[in-house]
């Protein structure tokens, strides 16, 4: 197990379920209801368990990956990207499902996804593989699934944080 393969994988699953959705029967409303949920608690549990697991620890040995300028720039861009998915998600599951609403709220949500999945896997997860031990990934890999199993029937509740006192709280 690795920590960064497993967050690269579980990007190609987000972006295939984007794509099911996309392509999926538009009047089956019940299963475009059945494909969102799982896709925005994937979502959820995903960003809140990088902010729980891989972001503290990629602040203590990272340096700034990619074309980052530094690992605190990386770091806080990424939870300022995870609102915006939060936001997106939000906006998503407050719309009737199949209306034009909600498929506007869909792509905004993918395309804010995307953008931050792009820059995550360019800066983030380069910059740990360079400097996190394969001990290290392998252990945040076991705890960060272990968070999204315990979660994955009922999801977690969304919790926006500022992005400059997150970093604060965590670079002690
Ligand atoms: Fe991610
Ligand atoms: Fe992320």
């Amino acid at each position: 197990m690795d920590i960064t393969e497993v967050i690269l994988h579980q990007h190609m699953e987000q972006r295939r379920m984007f794509a099911l959705l996309e392509e999926w029967p538009r009047d089956d409303t019940e299963g475009l209801a059945a494909l969102w949920k799982r896709l925005a608690v994937l979502l959820e549990t995903h960003a809140e368990g990088e902010e729980k697991f891989f972001y503290p620890q990629l602040l203590h040995v990272g340096t700034g990956g990619g074309d980052a300028d530094d690992v605190d720039e990386e770091t806080e861009d990424a939870v300022k990207d995870h609102n915006e998915i939060r936001d997106g998600v939000r906006k998503v599951s407050g719309s009737a499902v199949g209306s034009d609403e909600w498929w506007q709220a869909v792509t905004d949500c993918d395309a804010a996804n995307s953008d931050h999945m792009a820059e995550e896997e360019r800066q983030d997860l380069t910059d740990f593989r360079r400097h996190a031990s394969l001990e290290e990934r392998h252990e945040l890999a076991r705890k960060f699934l272990r968070y999204e199993a315990v979660n994955a029937a009922q999801g977690v509740t969304p919790v926006d944080k500022d992005p400059k006192e997150w970093l604060e709280q965590h670079q002690s």
